[in-house]
């Protein structure tokens, strides 16, 4: 694979060091590019064979129609959500392949990070004691046993959630299109409609994918059916959510808490240094100086393992594209119905 030039975009230091490493095995000739891809940046593919793309970039018909004018022949997603893809206009014209299920632990367990640190506020009392504060005011928690958890998405990582929750003693209704009996038997969860989990649940986590019939799934309606004082975690992405609802939740305390790992405007701000500059965008301005929000910039994926994971799957999703062989690990509007994939064949 020598001849073949992939071009990064949106590349990080980190993700230079995982490829770099995965890539001993592969040996593609690799050229990191820092800024995102969209309108402005899809012309610099040209005389690249695959661009690699990330959660933020922007795969527009247009960017699309750039990258196939400048022939390039694969679109490698490094990550699993493809909500930023226009999967339905590559269709038939152009490849895409992501990296499905890298370490579906890693985001279950920063899930449980942001459910133990806003319930028990370690993150608050960390700043106290450095300051010489060592009062406990303030920081009352609950005990998660015994307590409700509502799981929208029984996937790969509502999976592992769902293991650490009954871990903790937790009670957990799940909800998601597809319904697995087995696994509920198994794992003595159960399935119920939104409604139901909705006005049940004292923590909500969300881990279906961003689509149509998900967008701003949790609005003001939503809200209106939870339990006052609703713990609400969202690492999914950040469109599941109306920002602007979930603000009026918290100011009239309908929301007891937020962790988000994600935002629906998070392309400007999330993996970049703002540290020096005025924030500009009001609602996530807004949302910072909430006492019972935290934040996270889009980290949950951030272990060791999933990095590597990710980069060797990426590079073997490429390699089988070049080799002619089927690609499982490929995308495309018609996937979740009638795709190819169940005979083992390209999509298109
Ligand atoms: P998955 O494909 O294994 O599971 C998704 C589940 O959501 C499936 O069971 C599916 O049936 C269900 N679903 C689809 N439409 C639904 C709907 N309308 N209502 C309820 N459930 C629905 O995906 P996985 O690996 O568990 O990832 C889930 C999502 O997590 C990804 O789509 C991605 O957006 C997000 N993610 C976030 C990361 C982060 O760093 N914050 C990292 C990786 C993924």
């Amino acid at each position: 694979m020598e001849n073949k030039k992939i071009l990064f975009f949106d590349t990080k230091p980190y993700d230079k060091r995982f490829f770099d490493q995965a890539n001993k095995l592969f040996g593609f000739k690799i050229e990191y590019f820092n800024e995102h891809l969209n309108n402005n940046t899809a012309m610099f593919s040209k005389g690249y064979d695959v661009v690699c793309a990330f959660v933020n970039d922007d795969l527009n018909k247009q960017v699309l129609e750039q990258l196939m004018k400048n022939k390039v022949a694969l679109i490698a997603m490094r990550c699993a959500g493809y909500n930023n893809v226009d999967i339905k206009f590559s269709y038939g014209k152009i490849h895409v392949v992501r990296v499905p299920g890298y370490s579906p632990h890693a985001v279950a367990e920063h899930a449980v990070a942001l459910i133990l640190s806003l319930n028990r506020k370690t993150h608050k009392a960390y700043y106290r004691i450095r300051d010489g504060n060592f009062s406990i005011n303030g920081l009352i928690g609950f005990d998660l046993y015994g307590k409700t958890a509502g799981v929208i998405g029984v996937g790969k990582i509502g999976r592992c959630l769902i293991d650490i929750l009954k871990g903790f003693g937790m009670r957990v209704l799940v909800y998601d299109i597809a319904t697995d009996d087995k696994f509920a038997q198994e794992k003595d969860i159960k399935y119920v409609s939104l409604e139901e989990l909705y006005s049940q649940s004292d923590v909500i986590s969300l881990h279906s994918p961003l689509t149509r019939e998900t967008h701003h799934m949790i609005n003001a309606k939503s809200i209106s059916l939870m339990k006052d004082g609703v713990m609400l975690i969202n690492t999914g992405r950040g469109g599941l959510v109306n920002t602007q609802d979930l603000i009026q939740g918290l100011k009239n305390n309908k929301i007891g808490c937020a962790g988000l790992d994600v935002y629906e405007e998070e392309s400007e701000y999330f993996f970049e240094d703002f540290s020096n500059e005025v924030i500009n965008d009001d609602v996530l301005a807004r949302l910072l100086v909430f006492p019972n929000v935290l934040v996270t910039s889009h980290q949950a994926f951030f272990t060791k393992e999933a990095l590597a994971s990710i980069a060797h799957t990426t590079l073997l999703n490429i390699t089988n594209y070049f080799k002619n062989e089927y690609l499982e690990n490929e995308i495309c509007y018609k996937c979740e119905k009638e795709c190819l994939k169940k005979q083992k064949k390209r999509c298109f």
